[in-house]
């Protein structure tokens, strides 16, 4: 499959998505484990629940948000990555109330219902700003009028002032998209397309935030 976005690194394929949690896992030397179960406990995610999932992955974060969840509550992934779909599927087999889609979460799209939640984990840094607007209004959309838009990404930061132990890698790995991404002001930003009472917490020094904001 080629990219749709040669310059992000978002389009995640081939090993590097096979292996995809195992590797961050290892990268991290265990500190990711810790940092994914931690925020989605910020989640504060309620029995009841219906929770979108943009750009699930492998499924690693659809499954510690079903921890919070009862019978009642749901969880629908949309991904792109065939590779992705499988080892969600694997990992959510059992559950009848996690379920993934293929799904473009950069085009508009309709659903047959809203969502209290739409979650977003380490995918919305790595489009272009005009895309990234889209994904706003894609989320807005599918959510309840009480909904919330969760996304953990990035902070902002102005990367050349952030300390060596952390520029060196982000710069090494990261797409242009993340770099223009965390400079911008995203809560000023999500208010011109209607999201407001945000909330973040924020991780790792400040360099990661889980941001929330009400439909
Ligand atoms: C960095 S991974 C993050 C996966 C997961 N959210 C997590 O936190 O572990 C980015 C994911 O977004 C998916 N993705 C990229 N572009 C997408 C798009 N346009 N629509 C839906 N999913 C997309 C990729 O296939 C990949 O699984």
């Amino acid at each position: 499959m080629s990219r749709y976005y040669p310059d992000s690194k978002v389009e995640i394929q081939g090993l590097f998505a096979k292996f995809y949690d195992n590797l961050l896992n290892i990268a991290s030397l265990g500190a990711y484990t810790r940092f994914i179960n931690k925020a989605i406990r910020l989640m504060q995610i309620n029995p009841g629940d219906t929770i979108l999932d943009f750009g699930a992955g492998t499924g690693r974060n659809a499954l510690l948000m079903h921890q919070y969840l009862s019978e009642n509550g749901e969880i629908l992934g949309l991904e792109i990555s065939e590779e992705m779909i499988s080892q969600f599927r694997k990992k959510s087999d059992k559950f009848d109330n996690i379920n993934v889609v293929k799904q473009r979460i950069d085009q508009p799209f309709s659903l047959d219902k809203k969502y209290d939640k739409v979650f977003i984990s380490f995918v919305f840094h790595g489009f272009p700003f005009e895309i990234q607007k889209n994904i706003l209004r894609n989320a807005r959309e599918a959510l309840k009028e009480d909904g919330e838009f969760v996304m953990l990404d990035f902070n902002e930061f102005v990367t050349d002032k952030t300390p060596l132990y952390f520029r060196i890698p982000f710069k090494a790995v990261e797409c242009k998209y993340a770099f223009e991404y965390v400079e911008r002001d995203w809560k000023q930003i999500m208010s011109e397309f209607g999201f407001n009472n945000f909330k973040e917490q924020l991780f790792f020094r400040n360099h990661f935030r889980l941001l929330k904001a009400k439909r």
